[in-house]
């Protein structure tokens, strides 16, 4: 199998400049859905993080015929039953401002303290290519919530998101040191040793 040009099925232009950056020496094409001309609204009604990126990368595959990857992400909060978790961007709907889905976290983990308050941003990466194999890998990223909202960077659940090694929220990170350390960043590095992989296969 020839890979030459891969697609990422997403419509966030973040997300596409962070996958270039991480694949660039791998020599392959990368193109977003947009620049592939496929319009793809894929419902993720998997029950997992692995599952819904499965599901993406497969339908799209699907109607593009070549390799397709897909993420699915999100923040579980261990003391929340690991909410809200694959319903991230859903919860409280979607179009709620992430500073009252913030808020209403921290008010939530009122009373409780440090070790109580962990919990870890998720990222599963699907890769589904045209001979039926479906490839998937999983990067975390360890924290806790905080007792405020800080930072101006990032998106989402990042500010509230307190990395205790580094002493700062997630949203306090420039972006490149967010991308090393990130879910996103970890589950791309290994997804990209299975394309390195392929390609080797396929020499
Ligand atoms: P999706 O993977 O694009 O469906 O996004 C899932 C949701 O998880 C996002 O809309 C955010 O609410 C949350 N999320 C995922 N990754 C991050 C991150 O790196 N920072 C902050 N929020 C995130």
């Amino acid at each position: 199998m020839k890979i030459d040009r891969i697609i990422f099925a997403t419509g966030n232009e973040g997300k596409m400049k962070e996958v270039r950056m991480i694949l660039e020496d791998l020599e392959i094409e990368v193109l977003s859905l947009k620049e592939a001309g496929i319009a793809a609204a894929v419902e993720e009604n998997g029950s997992t993080f692995e599952e819904n990126a499965v599901l993406k990368a497969t339908e799209i595959m699907k109607r593009s015929g070549g390799i397709v990857l897909a993420d699915d992400s999100g923040l579980e909060v261990d003391a929340l039953n690991k909410e809200p978790g694959i319903h991230s961007a859903r919860y409280m709907g979607y179009d709620t401002s992430y500073h009252i889905k913030n808020q209403n976290i921290i008010n939530r983990l009122k009373g409780k303290n440090g070790a109580e308050r962990s919990a870890r941003f998720v990222c599963a990466i699907a890769a589904a290519l045209p001979d039926g194999r479906v490839l998937v890998t999983k990067g975390t990223m360890e924290g806790e919530i905080g007792y405020e909202e800080r930072g101006e960077n990032g998106f989402g659940y990042d500010p509230i998101f307190y990395l205790p090694e580094y002493g700062c929220y997630s949203g306090e990170l420039p972006l490149e040191i967010k991308n090393s350390l990130s879910h996103r960043g970890k589950a791309l590095q290994l997804m990209k040793d299975e394309l390195q992989k392929l390609k080797e296969e396929a020499s």
